[in-house]
């Protein structure tokens, strides 16, 4: 259906957990070990059935961090079972995904993208927290074998943090058949609202001029290649070059509330209707017509840490 701003709203990320195995220094969040409630299996699809009436043909599963789920693959495999939905993928931070790759695959799961801010060891131990980057790089590998595609991954580059990083993330395009995404960063952390950190794309295609625009805009990316590359560069620019105008997503979260805009901290609670189909429905379709205009990146109210809407 469409919004009262006449965007076709087809896009759900449903955040499974709050809850992280990592720390990312630009994510906000205050507790990641906090534990709180999560929806079970059985009640996220029937609250993504609701979602898929009013129109959702594409759901990505996100956190926190979903594989920190013991059930994520009954989630996933619920969620495939939907009528309507025709494309389901999953973002993680890649820790746990060579231990779940094959599984998420015969669930049903499509795509995955994989949150990966340098492929330099102490770097990212310094990002994240956690010295684990050869678990993730582990996940990659084995969510290509275990035929989940495409795999990408998704970077932030920070200023004099890991942005003399972007030439490895780019080497793993121009090798392997993998998109590689670079997010600017947004505030949601001190880090994040610290814009002298920000690495916009244009920076980005200075200093890589050898990408070229490859086909047309896919979603929130913009695509390069280059000669001799495997994959794509992907250049996701919310901060230079904001896309609200044609936003096509909505958010669940992971405690039965609906956000309509990342930008803004507003959301609503539907749980309350979980056993009445129709009314359910006539809900979700109210907070798609409340979806504002534009996210408010800069003012006061610019929303939650990433671990309630997982991005
Ligand atoms: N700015 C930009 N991207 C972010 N992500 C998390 N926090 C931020 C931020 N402050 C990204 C992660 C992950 C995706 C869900 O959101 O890298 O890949």
């Amino acid at each position: 259906m469409k919004d009262s701003f006449g965007r076709e709203i087809t896009y759900l990320r449903v955040s499974v957990t709050q809850r992280c195995n990592l720390n990312c220094v630009y994510c906000g969040k205050s507790d990641c070990a906090k534990k709180e409630t999560e929806l079970s299996p059985e009640t996220t699809e029937k609250l993504v059935r609701a979602f898929a009436g009013c129109g959702i043909r594409k759901v990505r599963v996100t956190g926190g961090e979903p594989l920190v789920r013991s059930d994520i693959c009954e989630i996933v495999r619920r969620i495939r079972s939907i009528d309507g939905i025709e494309t389901l993928a999953l973002t993680t931070n890649g820790v746990y995904l060579a231990r779940y790759a094959r599984e998420l695959k015969s669930a049903g799961l499509d795509s995955v993208n994989i949150s990966l801010d340098s492929t330099d060891g102490s770097t990212y131990r310094h990002l994240t927290g956690a010295d684990v980057l050869k678990k993730v790089l582990e996940g990659i590998d084995e969510a290509e074998r275990a035929g989940i595609s495409p795999v990408k991954i998704n970077a932030v580059l920070m200023k004099g943090v890991n942005s003399d990083g972007a030439g490895e993330l780019i080497n793993l395009a121009r090798s392997r058949k993998i998109d590689v995404r670079f997010i600017e960063l947004m505030p949601f952390s001190d880090e994040g609202e610290n814009s002298s950190l920000i690495v916009t794309g244009d920076e980005i295609l200075r200093e890589f001029p050898f990408l070229k625009p490859a086909e047309a805009e896919e979603g929130t990316a913009k695509y390069y290649s280059a000669e001799g590359f495997k994959g794509r560069v992907g250049l996701i620019n919310p901060i230079t070059h904001k896309f609200c105008s044609s936003c096509n997503r909505i958010r669940l979260l992971s405690d039965g509330s609906v956000k309509p805009c990342l930008g803004y901290d507003t959301a609503y609670d539907i749980l309350q209707f979980i056993d009445d189909e129709s009314r359910l429905r006539e809900e979700v379709k109210n907070i798609i017509l409340k979806k504002p205009a534009g996210h408010s990146f800069g003012s006061s109210d610019a929303g939650h840490g990433l671990n309630r809407t997982g991005g």
